[in-house]
């Protein structure tokens, strides 16, 4: 199977009541961990590259690398979707360079040029074969170089996104509902104690994903921000050298329920960085002598492939549809 786009993806998920991952990718070891999960799940997925990514590791590189996962796992979908493009030139470039999908991120402008930029970008890449992600209202937490503390975020407003939707031509919504980007989502102010003393986040806003879905009704929507920051990944890192006091992410319960109505992609990143940082510190520790990149490589793949394979059956419930 060649490289998909995410339009049948979004479909079955969204009449199955699953949601697919998309995955940020940066390099071999994360591309291969993310897809040899997905493909031994047999589940669809979609690998996302940020412009910091292009940055680190180059287009061409990145998208041989997938490449040569699509054809290593024929029998699932894959998807190549730019993550959050800050322009039509970056996503014509993205489009015209292979990928099968692209973010156009407008939504910290007004609403009228957010429309008309994602028109923009819809006109070009309905023109050429590729979908649109589109977003309205602002998560919380940092993305590229834009950071936004928590708690000036702003939800997505239900009233504005049929209009959005019919306007733009857009082919997926990211809403705003309370989740974050990063590892740090939430302060301690947000947060309320369990009686154990740990720190619990506050809940997402459910009621906004279902005002949401009744205006736009069959449509797919997308929750970035959506790492969970495992608190075991948390903990080794803190026992091993590292200093992540406080990091905290989204419950994965919510997501598992958000998955089962409209939410059609969810978007993980951090949690893969924690994995692999997890992995390769308490290495380091554990082998002092040891300097050969593939030692701690090769299990700091397996943890993103464990991770990710954890992501598509307790989280997505996206195995076993590719
Ligand atoms: O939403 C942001 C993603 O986690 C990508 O992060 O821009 O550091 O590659 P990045
Ligand atoms: P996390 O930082 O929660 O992994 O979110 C990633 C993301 O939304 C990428 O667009
Ligand atoms: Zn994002």
């Amino acid at each position: 199977m060649a490289l998909v786009t995410t339009t049948e993806m979004f479909k079955k998920a969204y009449d199955g009541g699953y949601a697919i991952g998309a995955f940020n990718v940066n390099n071999m070891e994360i591309v291969q961990g993310i897809t040899e999960a997905a493909g031994e799940l047999n589940s669809p997925v979609i690998l996302q590259v940020s412009k910091g990514a292009r940055a680190y590791a180059n287009h061409t590189y990145l998208v041989k690398l997938v490449e040569a996962a699509v054809a290593e796992n024929p029998d699932i979908p894959i998807a190549l979707h730019l993550d959050h493009g800050d322009s039509f030139e970056l996503c014509k470039s993205c489009i015209d360079g292979g990928f099968t999908s692209v973010m156009i991120d407008a939504s910290s402008k007004p609403f009228e040029e957010n429309i008309a930029i994602t028109k923009q970008v819809v006109e070009y890449a309905h023109a050429h074969g590729a979908v649109v992600e589109a977003e309205l209202g602002t998560l919380a937490g940092v993305e590229d170089e834009v950071v936004v503390e928590a708690g000036q975020e702003s939800y997505t407003r239900p009233e504005e996104v049929a209009e959005f939707v019919d306007k733009t031509g857009c082919d997926s919504l990211a809403i705003a509902i309370g989740t974050s980007h990063g590892a740090y989502k939430f302060t301690a102010a947000q947060c309320t104690r369990n009686e154990k003393g740990i720190l619990v986040p506050p809940p997402l806003r459910f009621d906004v994903l279902k005002e949401c879905i009744d205006m736009i009704p069959g449509f797919p929507i997308v929750l970035h921000g959506s790492s969970s920051v495992p608190q075991d990944f948390v903990k080794i890192i803190n026992e091993n050298g590292g200093q992540m006091p406080d990091a905290i992410g989204i419950p994965e319960d919510q997501l598992r329920e958000a998955a089962k109505l409209a939410v059609c992609k969810i978007n993980i990143d951090s949690d893969i960085r924690l994995a692999m940082t997890a992995v390769m510190r308490q290495y380091f520790n554990e082998n002092p002598s040891h300097f050969d990149p593939r030692q701690y490589l090769k299990p700091a793949r397996q943890a993103v492939k464990d991770m990710v394979a954890h992501k598509i059956v307790n989280v997505l419930g996206s195995n076993g549809k590719a």
